[in-house]
């Protein structure tokens, strides 16, 4: 495809999803008024980000306040950031941190929200445990969300009552959470489709682009990140390749915006492990597939604290 033809298929995908946006009927805000948030990690707070960004009132929850520091700082220093960038006025990032509450109280966090936004540790039996201590404190018609990159819906919400799951989906947003337009909404069956419609416009109202995924593992994206991951660890462990050359061949040589070691590092080795794991052990179609064995290497890392960027070193070291 040449350039010229690949900026006009672009534009093309562009005012196709315009289009798709203007006519996303529901109003979100006359739906979606208050966000709960649980997890204040990479994720979790770039979600409550984005979203008090676009006006809603949110409360983010973790269960300890130095988690909720953690985060909130992070969320201060993207917005101070994008205020010096766009030329802001005086007190624009502190009106969008008002915006944003705090709590170790989970059920506090979720008694008045009317959408719940899961973004804790990918570990199936916590996220049940979460969702099901929720649910008999939320309001019936709140909605509950996933943002598990690995596990299936129909198992994180397995607790949680007929009525609940008819109203529960993943909204998997990408990391880092403030740039990435994507946001994979993916459903089981049975869903309320009118719910799906809602969190279209949602996740349109927020700046995002939604595609939609039936209950899958990995969804659309990880489905197909996940073994290419994997593939260029094993190149590099077989010594077919060093780090640095599988990298550079995959931004040079296909375009990438960085190479499979830095977006692992991006993401968080313990992530990866966890999506591996999961995947080699219980995943339909997928239990068993060699590309998923977790590798002695990975248990090394992982023990010796290599998380990737945010403990400052995984398979490259960050300052
Ligand atoms: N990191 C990514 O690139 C990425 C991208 C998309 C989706 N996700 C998914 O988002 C979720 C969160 O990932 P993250 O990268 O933000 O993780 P993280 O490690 O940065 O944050 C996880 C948070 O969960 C909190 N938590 C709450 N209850 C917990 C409990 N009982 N045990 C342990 N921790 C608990 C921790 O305190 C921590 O703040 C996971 O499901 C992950 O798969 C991650």
């Amino acid at each position: 495809m040449s350039l010229s033809s690949a900026v006009r298929r672009q534009q093309q995908v562009l005012s196709h999803l315009q289009g798709e946006q203007k006519a996303a009927k529901p109003d979100p805000k006359a739906h979606i008024r208050q966000i709960a948030v649980c997890g204040a990690g990479i994720m979790g707070g770039g979600i409550a980000q984005v979203a008090a960004l676009a006006g809603y009132s949110v409360v983010l929850w973790d269960i300890t306040a130095k988690d909720i520091e953690q985060g909130l700082s992070a969320v201060r220093k993207s917005l101070s950031r994008a205020a010096k960038k766009q030329g802001a006025p005086d007190g624009w990032a502190q009106q969008i941190l008002d915006r944003i509450s705090t709590t170790t109280d989970k059920l506090e966090a979720c008694a008045n929200a009317d959408l719940v936004i899961e973004a804790i540790v990918e570990n199936l039996s916590i996220k049940q445990d979460l969702f099901d201590s929720l649910d008999g404190v939320a309001k019936p018609e709140c909605i509950f969300a996933t943002n598990t990159s690995s596990l299936l819906v129909a198992d994180v919400l397995s607790k949680v009552s007929k009525e609940r799951k008819e109203r529960s989906v993943a909204l998997h947003f990408f990391n880092p959470v403030v740039m990435m337009k994507l946001v994979e909404i993916a459903y089981m069956d049975g869903v309320d489709k009118t719910l799906l419609e809602l969190l279209k416009s949602w996740v349109y109202d927020i700046g995002k682009v939604p595609v939609l995924c039936r209950d899958t593992p990995g969804f659309i994206v990880n489905r197909l990140l996940v073994p290419y991951n994997s593939e260029a660890r094993m190149l590099v462990e077989r010594g077919d390749a060093t780090i640095e050359d599988v990298d550079t061949a995959m931004k040079l040589g296909a375009g990438y915006p960085m190479g499979p070691f830095e977006l692992m590092d991006m993401t968080g080795l313990d992530t990866g492990y966890h999506i591996m794991k999961g995947w080699y052990e219980n995943a339909p179609g997928l239990k068993g597939d060699p590309r998923f064995k977790v590798t002695p290497q990975m248990e090394e890392m992982l023990k010796d604290g290599h998380l990737g960027r945010k403990t400052g070193q995984g398979y490259y070291k960050y300052r």
